[in-house]
């Protein structure tokens, strides 16, 4: 049997094929049913185990060089069927197009936005480029407050009282300028940051912030919504926690963790050691941020909420390296 492959090797190398007609002979002479590759592998199924194990792998070299060859063969008319006729064959597969997607810090912020509109909040936008009144003095942070030190900001040389929004938190305040209470609103966008690039922050990033303003609004309802949010993004069995902290912004202040768990090493990394993973800043509008846009304090009442959309992007799909968002790899990007 060795001997037979090794002259059908030898045979086939030597070929010259050309026309139609040979390379329909080529197939069923070693393609075919009844063709010389099927005759081998029966005879093959009749050898002791010790020959089998000696001449399968000729015999699978051997197929290959039919297949290869065959191939060869039929790309070969194609290429001259098409030059020889200048119609489309229509019927041949297109080659495929790749298709795009979204970036996954917009099918987070399309989650959490569609989150919120289900319980009627709506978008709304601002300027990245800020000035210190919308950034800073209407929230509270008047110039020389020490609280301003909490954000790193950029100041644009040309003009001391302009900069790169440091929170979406400057969208509020252009909203409640214009528009008086009720207020449901939700701002994402990019916001900057002084910041020394690695893998836990850069110098820019995505926030959502939101704020609801009606009468008689208070710290129950704040926290009614924010469970609500984490329930609906992280699951119903989501566990979560306000703890007590402080916003120039807001009065009382509290930050909301999640408990991650500590199952894996990087559980005990991202968590550092405790289960629990901070997610958000929230708390109730501090009156005289009100007072600024002329929402009178007595009447109403409100809260705000922030949280970083890189952050929850890193938790939902496991990723650690904050940097991965922002180099666009066609590798990392495809994976979403
Ligand atoms: N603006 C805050 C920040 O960027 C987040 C925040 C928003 C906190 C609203 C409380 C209320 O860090």
């Amino acid at each position: 049997m060795q001997e037979k492959i090794n002259k059908y090797i030898k045979d086939i190398d030597s070929l010259d094929i050309s026309s139609i007609e040979d390379t329909k002979i080529f197939h069923t002479k070693y393609l075919s049913k009844k063709g010389l590759l099927n005759q081998l592998f029966n005879e093959f199924k009749n050898l002791s185990v010790d020959q089998k194990r000696e001449q399968g792998p000729l015999l699978n070299k051997l197929k290959k060089i039919i297949i290869d060859k065959s191939q060869e063969l039929t790309n070969n008319h194609n290429d001259n069927s098409r030059q020889k006729s200048n119609k489309i064959d229509v019927t041949l597969p297109s080659s495929s197009e790749q298709l795009g997607a979204l970036h996954p810090l917009s099918q987070v912020t399309r989650k959490i936005i569609s989150i919120f509109e289900r319980v009627g909040f709506i978008t709304s936008d601002g300027p990245e480029i800020e000035d210190d009144w919308h950034n800073f003095s209407a929230l509270n942070m008047p110039k020389n407050h020490p609280a301003r030190d909490m954000q790193d900001t950029f100041f644009i040389s040309i003009d001391p009282d302009m900069l790169l929004r440091t929170h979406t938190s400057s969208v509020q305040i252009r909203y409640m300028n214009q528009t008086k209470p009720p207020v449901r609103i939700i701002s994402p966008g990019r916001v900057y940051r002084k910041e020394d690039i690695s893998a836990r922050a850069n110098c820019f990033f995505h926030q959502i912030e939101g704020l609801y303003i009606d009468k008689d609004v208070n710290f129950a309802d704040l926290k009614k919504m924010i469970t609500y949010f984490l329930k609906s993004l992280f699951g119903d069995n989501v566990k979560t926690r306000f703890r007590p902290s402080f916003f120039p912004f807001t009065e009382p202040s509290a930050e909301v963790d999640i408990y991650w768990g500590l199952n894996s090493e990087s559980d005990y990394r991202i968590t550092k050691g405790t289960g629990w993973l901070e997610i958000m800043g929230c708390g109730m509008i501090d009156p005289n941020v009100l007072e600024n846009v002329n929402i009178n304090s007595k009447i109403y009442s409100g809260f705000a909420f922030g949280l970083g959309i890189e952050r929850i992007a890193m938790l939902l799909y496991q990723i650690d390296d904050l940097r991965l968002f922002f180099e666009n790899d066609i590798r990392f990007l495809k994976q979403f």
